[in-house]
């Protein structure tokens, strides 16, 4: 599913950019290119972002920060 249809950045695209390193928004943003044009999937995909820390391995809860 498209998160940011404006660069057709996808789900597993933004998983690929977490398991990667990026921890806040303007990294997986910078990243993907998602939320560089008319920003209406921001919400959509901070949330999404928070959604797959909360459920992060081992327990431990990491935060969106940015
Ligand atoms: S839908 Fe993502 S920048 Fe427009």
């Amino acid at each position: 599913m498209y998160l940011c249809v404006c660069r057709a950045v996808r789900e597993s695209e933004v998983d690929y950019a977490i398991d990667q390193g990026c921890r806040t928004f303007k990294d997986i943003s910078d990243q993907t290119g998602c939320s560089k044009e008319c920003g209406q999937c921001a919400q959509a995909v901070k949330g999404y972002i928070e959604q797959r820390f909360e459920s992060s391995v081992g327990g431990v809860t990491l935060r969106l920060v940015g």
